[in-house]
């Protein structure tokens, strides 16, 4: 593993400070992304917003290849928006569902997929197929493949739940939906940034994903793929005059690439710092900080087991960088906010996150801390000893 941790956490004096131990919610920005938003807005402030866009516009469009690099896809595939539910939104709501379709969804499917699912089970009678889970809790692939219908018209899953270290097998479901010629839709809002991920291997047709988890961007930046071939099918569901030109009085006309799911007024200093998050993730390179995040949390869900009345919440067989546990006589939010006081950075997660899920397994409300690459093995003690002493009190 070749990490090198000081000059890492040198580009993030606040880790100097605080253990933040929550990448599944909002990670920490290291300073090149910090300056690539200061820096814009400081452009804007000097130049104003148009001269400032139109000075950066250069950078400004390599977001798109960055974007596209990091993920496999292509720059055209790319529409950048203002975060993940944005993104996964502005794809099934422009696709065509009607009355009698099927959508096929996992059991920890995130809440702001499923109520849009029931909307347009409301709106447009689509019907919601869950899959089962495997003996591990994660999507059986063999369940799902038995479940398609000649009515079923989308896949839509969610890699990573947003409540633990379940990995779903979304290249699995990719290959599913490949062979029976189905969208697929992949929520990768907490893969990205914590583990490889490459559109072709996952063989989606549209993957949305946030930018201040686990690829430590700014707030409030987000974005979709959209698979090249099927962007020109695709009418989206909202259009400016940015997406869709107005091209004669009666008239307009679709952009040919991902950004006809844009609209024209953006957040380019946070565009910025998206951009230089993903190059950030990029240098120190995927394989890297999945295995030390991978390994941190591990070590984390190993010292969390041995506080008596623990208990580690994660399924799978694989696990990632998210970990979801309870502690006998500790009150998950009242436990957050005592450790905030202590400079540790953790977070709670409510059963109706994955109603699925936690009607299932019967889950009260979870801690939920994320280690990432520049967290060490002191910060998670720091957290462990903090953890015993709410408990011993
Ligand atoms: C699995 C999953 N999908 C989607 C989202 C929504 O992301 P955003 O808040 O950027 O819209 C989250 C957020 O926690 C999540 O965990």
């Amino acid at each position: 593993m070749t990490i090198d941790l000081d000059r890492i956490r040198k580009d993030t004096p606040s880790l100097a400070e605080y253990a933040h131990l929550i990448a599944s919610g909002a990670s920490i920005m290291p300073d090149p992304v910090l300056s690539a938003v200061t820096d814009h807005l400081a452009l804007e402030a000097r130049l104003g917003g148009y001269e400032a866009h139109h000075e950066a516009a250069a950078e400004l469009d390599g977001v798109y290849s960055t974007v596209a690099d990091f993920v496999g896809a292509k720059p055209q595939e790319i529409a950048l928006v203002e975060n993940a539910t944005v993104a996964w939104c502005l794809a099934f709501y422009s696709l065509e569902l009607n009355k009698g379709d099927r959508v096929l969804t996992c059991q920890s499917e995130y809440a702001a997929n499923y109520v849009a699912f029931l909307q347009r089970a409301k709106r447009d009678g689509i019907i919601i197929d869950v899959i089962p889970n495997d003996e591990f809790g994660a999507i059986d692939v063999t369940a799902a493949e038995e479940m398609i219908s000649d009515r079923t018209a989308l896949i839509a899953i969610t890699w990573i739940p947003t409540n633990g270290g379940l990995v779903n097998p979304a290249a699995a479901m990719g290959d599913i939906a490949q062979r029976h010629k189905i969208p697929y839709l992949l929520d990768a809002c907490q893969a990205v940034g914590q583990m490889p991920v490459s559109v072709s291997e996952l063989k989606c047709d549209f993957l949305s994903a946030t930018g201040r988890k686990f690829l430590r961007g700014p707030r409030g930046t987000g974005f979709l793929y959209v698979k090249e071939s099927l962007i020109e099918t695709i009418e989206p569901v909202m259009i400016d005059y940015f997406s869709a030109p107005w091209v004669s009085k009666d008239q307009y006309k679709l952009r040919n690439d991902a950004r006809r799911f844009e609209n024209w007024e953006n957040a380019y200093a946070l565009r910025a710092g998206l951009g230089a998050a993903v190059k950030y993730a990029s240098d120190i390179g995927i394989d890297n900080i999945q295995a030390r995040a991978w390994q941190l949390a591990d070590s984390l869900r190993a010292k969390v087991m041995d506080i008596p009345g623990s208990e580690i919440k994660d399924l799978g067989s694989v696990q990632c960088a998210i970990v979801s546990f309870t502690i006998e006589g500790l009150d998950p939010p009242t436990v957050v906010t005592a450790l905030r006081k202590q400079k540790i950075h953790i977070g709670s997660s409510d059963p109706d996150s994955t109603r699925l899920d936690a009607e299932s397994r019967n889950l009260p409300v979870m801690l939920r801390a994320a280690p990432h690459y520049y967290n060490t093995e002191d910060e998670l003690d720091r957290l462990v000893e903090a953890l015993q002493t709410l408990k011993n009190k």
